[in-house]
């Protein structure tokens, strides 16, 4: 892994938004990289939560080929099949009604909170302001970093937009007292992804829901890390007998090319033609890809695939949690999990698990986070817990040993 002539560019030529792991990726194929030295990884990022059914999967890979010949953009001011496709297909497979495509988790969020705002001002008398939570994490926009509620993301960009309430997560009570007459909507991730994957209650989601229905207010779930059959559902919602007026989807909707959406229940779907827009959003050849990818997703039951493996990769990571002391939670639902330390060893862990052929991230300083491709066997976990196992024992605590 030492520093080649492109990470050394790269440090010439970037805005430093980014620490990396110092590999640089060449090729992919199912949930194996090489680097450019032949080098192979098993893929446990998975582009955050976006390669869904893996690097260039040949239905996703196919359709691409045959868009990209056939029509790859030609502005939403034209009927184009492959984006009603997909949107059929999304509104078949969800309680939503309508659905807006743009490029990106973070313009999802934007549409669903604008279209919050058109809600407010219609049926509450202008209200406008939304509740979110600590450590919910909704994008990069100004308006969404005033959203997501963890002051590290806000502090270099005060003052941020206004019109943002900020409440403890899991706590249905801290959604009541913050509730006002200029309250229009809440929105929570059902399982927080980058504050930590933080599961709450099974009853949380229920009971903020029945607060919006009683207030007016619109209940919104960002889907765009639990969505599309990550958590072992399709949408994370179906498990908790929910169903949002709102929901934003990205990540692996698209199994790696960009594309967001924005679904919406019939009556809240308030936009008037001009009152919001894209110029890309939803173009033939990404909803082409993302059409192919989603019907790979329905027809082969990968969510219940999740479910099994997922559970497989917990029970595994709760034996490496009883071999390690180092080692205090495991924590997540389905390919979204969490191994949390009682020491702040991610970033070490990251590298020397790169170093043996496995990419993991870090969610805490304290915490990895696996967001493998949907299509992970039991094999390859055990492959994954293997080297996590070697890197604990060689590098860091050997069982018995503990320091
Ligand atoms: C829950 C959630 N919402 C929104 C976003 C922003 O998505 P994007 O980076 O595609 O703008 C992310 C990205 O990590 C996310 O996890």
């Amino acid at each position: 892994m030492s520093g080649s002539k492109w990470q050394e560019l790269e440090q010439r030529l970037f805005l430093r938004t980014v620490n990396r792991v110092p590999v640089t990726l060449v090729r992919g194929q199912g949930t194996l990289v090489w680097d450019e030295e032949g080098r192979e990884y098993l893929d446990f990022v998975g582009g955050w939560a976006v390669n869904s059914l893996g690097h260039c999967p040949p239905v996703v890979v196919e359709a691409l080929e045959k868009q990209a010949r056939t029509l790859i953009q030609t502005s939403n001011q034209f009927y184009t099949i492959p984006q009603i496709e997909l949107a059929r297909l999304l509104v078949e497979h969800s309680c939503l009604d309508r659905v807006f495509f743009c490029n990106s988790g973070v313009e999802a969020n934007e549409g669903a909170l604008k279209l919050a705002r058109r809600d407010g001002k219609l049926r509450l008398n202008g209200a406008y302001e939304v509740i979110t939570t600590h450590s919910s994490f909704h994008g990069r926009t100004l308006a969404m970093t005033a959203a997501t509620g963890q002051s590290k993301f806000q502090e270099p960009y005060i003052p941020l937009p206004n019109g943002f309430v900020n409440v403890e997560y899991n706590n249905v009570d801290a959604v009541k007292q913050a509730t006002s007459g200029q309250t229009c909507a809440v929105i929570l991730e059902p399982i927080q992804g980058e504050g930590g994957v933080n599961v709450p209650d099974d009853s949380y989601l229920g009971k903020v829901q029945s607060w919006c229905r009683e207030k007016g207010i619109l209940f919104i779930l960002d889907e765009i890390q639990t969505g599309v059959g990550r958590t072992g559902t399709l949408f994370a919602y179906e498990r908790y007998g929910v169903e949002p007026d709102i929901m934003t989807l990205a990540k692996g909707l698209g199994s790696g090319v960009p594309i967001g959406a924005l679904l919406a229940k019939e009556d809240v779907s308030l936009f008037s033609p001009g009152e919001h827009g894209s110029t890309f959003g939803g173009n033939p050849l990404v909803c082409a890809a993302a059409y192919a990818s989603l019907k790979h997703i329905l027809d082969n039951d990968i969510p219940g695939r999740v479910e099994r493996v997922g559970n497989y990769f917990m029970t595994r990571l709760e034996e490496l949690k009883q071999q390690f002391e180092v080692a205090t939670e495991v924590r997540g639902r389905g390919l979204l999990i969490a191994l949390e330390f009682s020491q702040e060893i991610a970033d070490q862990l990251v590298l020397a698990c790169a170093d043996r052929g496995l990419l993991v991230n870090k969610v805490r300083p304290n915490a990895l986070w696996f967001m493998p491709p949907l299509i992970i066997t039991e094999k390859e976990v055990d492959r994954a817990i293997g080297i996590l196992a070697d890197v604990l024992t060689e590098k860091f605590w050997a069982p018995g040993a503990e320091s």
